[in-house]
């Protein structure tokens, strides 16, 4: 098969290098700048999560500025991950000499990324290894053309397009400044070549930092070869402030709205509905104006979340109807042709195929059986202050409306919990269950207190009187 070929190719090793030990002070935040998150997701796990996808041998993150944290969610997100300190910052150069340690040994590709670049695709990584192998390159960088170049650096090419140098913003001349294509920052170099090129660079520039793109120059002088490929300027968008930070949540939105609906979900208003990183919509899910997906969330084939809604850590079975207004918390397991209604909370409970809570409702810590009913106003009441208690509703019971169940408790298979109800201890199965006060009548009652009143008002306005 043709396929055997092309994936022994696509399996040369490859190693990457994140580079994460700046201090991103124009976030202004006590946070690292790389923890900070698109789409509940922090950004070093965003870029981790693509280059993943190429099966990196060995993942080495560069940390610096508050590197524990940054450690710390490295090895959640990527337990085989390296990490290593640049202490102080002296340049992205000087930031990759840093994995020389972690590298030892490798032979292949080694792709340096940013921490701070949480939109490139891993088919756009693919595709530098890609152009890198066919051009017979020792380096292949991943560029743009940028509408507005600022201060990005400038990729250097030949008439015959071969990348002859990357010029830093601040180090070109007005020549240089006028190009258009940008370097990304992201880069793949020959193992080999890598280290040696490094121990060449020299803070000699505007900066007095060690250069990573100074690799470029360097490895021609060598009699290398250099090549650039161009990539989508959108993808290439680097966090550096809060502002990019909303741009940069704001462009993975609309990328999750096309891919929802590429993959046959309908969405009434796309600009308004918000995914998480992780979430999971089926087919023919229908998806109304003003929803937010929290992280965790599984929604099968078919099924209908209307307008205002919040899911987070829940799974929908296909066919189940979830608001308008509904907040499904985590552990919400709402299984076939359930509806879960208006101003309606689910949290750790699970609603059986047809069961129903159409609203203004709680239900938490819980089990409701296959087409039971809960009335408006049910609460279960699953805390006392210490302690969560499970509550248990069977199979087509009935809960009426404005009852507290008061957890532990079992309400057994087609029973009826009658409205106003506060239900502490268990109900038996097909047993209706009143617990509230009774309904006492007090004839003529009504007429004699009116009039009882009414005198009382009159009295007191003709002593008002009076007095004036
Ligand atoms: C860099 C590139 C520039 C490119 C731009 C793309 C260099 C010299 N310049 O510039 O050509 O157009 O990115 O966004 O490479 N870092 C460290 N240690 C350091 C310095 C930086 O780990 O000593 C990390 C930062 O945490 C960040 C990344 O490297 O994740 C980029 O650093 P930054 O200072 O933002 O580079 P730019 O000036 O934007
Ligand atoms: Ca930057």
């Amino acid at each position: 098969m043709s396929s055997v070929s092309t994936d022994r190719k696509r399996t040369a090793p490859i190693a990457a290098v994140i580079l994460a030990a700046g201090k991103g002070t124009r976030m202004k935040s006590h946070l690292p700048k790389v923890l900070h998150e698109v789409a509940d997701l922090s950004l070093i796990e965003h870029v981790i999560r693509s280059v993943s996808i190429a099966k990196p041998e060995r993942l080495v993150v560069i940390v610096g500025h508050e590197a524990e944290a940054v450690e710390a969610r490295v090895r959640t997100a990527y337990p085989g991950a390296v990490t290593a300190l640049q202490d102080p910052p002296m340049g992205t150069g000087h930031a990759a000499m840093q994995a020389r340690a972690a590298l030892e040994g490798f032979e292949g590709d080694v792709f340096i990324l940013f921490g701070d670049t949480p939109l490139i695709r891993s088919a756009t990584y693919a595709r530098v290894v890609e152009t890198k192998a066919a051009a017979n390159a020792t380096l292949a960088v991943l560029g743009f053309h940028a509408v507005d170049p600022g201060a990005y650096g400038r990729l250097v090419t030949s008439a015959d397009g071969e990348l002859e140098a990357i010029v830093e913003a601040k180090d070109a001349s007005p020549d240089q400044l006028a190009i258009r294509y940008c370097n990304s920052g992201v880069m793949c170099v020959e193992a080999r070549a890598l280290f040696r090129l490094l121990d060449k660079v020299e803070p000699r520039n505007a900066q007095g930092e060690y250069y990573l793109t100074d690799l470029v120059a360097l490895a021609r002088a060598e009699g290398g070869r250099c090549v650039a490929v161009a990539g989508e300027e959108a993808e290439m968008l680097g966090v550096n402030s809060r502002r990019d930070l909303a741009q940069a949540e704001a462009a993975f939105q609309d990328r999750a709205r096309d891919a929802a609906m590429i993959e046959g979900v309908t969405l009434t208003a796309p600009q308004t509905v918000f995914f998480s990183h992780d979430t999971v919509l089926g087919r023919d899910v229908r998806v109304g104006p003003n929803v937010v997906f929290g992280p965790g969330v599984v929604v099968e084939d078919s099924v209908e979340i209307r307008a205002f809604s919040h899911l987070e850590g829940a799974v929908v079975a296909s066919g189940a109807q979830i608001g308008p207004y509904a907040r499904l918390r985590p552990g919400a397991d709402i299984r076939s042709k359930a509806r879960i209604g208006n101003f309606v909370e689910v949290k750790n409970a699970v609603f059986e195929a047809g069961a129903k809570a159409n609203h203004l409702t709680y239900v938490g810590d819980a089990h409701v059986g296959a087409d039971a009913n809960i009335g408006a106003g049910t609460i279960t009441c699953n805390y006392d202050g210490f302690l969560k208690h499970r509550t248990k509703i069977g199979r087509d019971a009935f809960v009426g409306s404005n009852s507290a169940l008061v957890a532990p408790v079992e309400i057994g298979d087609g029973a009826t919990v009658a409205a106003g109800s506060t239900i502490t201890r268990d109900v038996s199965a097909d047993a209706l269950a009143v617990g509230r006060a009774q309904q006492v009548e007090k004839a003529g009652l009504a007429k004699k207190l009116r009039a009882k009143l009414a005198e009382a008002k009159a009295a007191l306005l003709g002593r008002a009187r009076d007095k004036s």
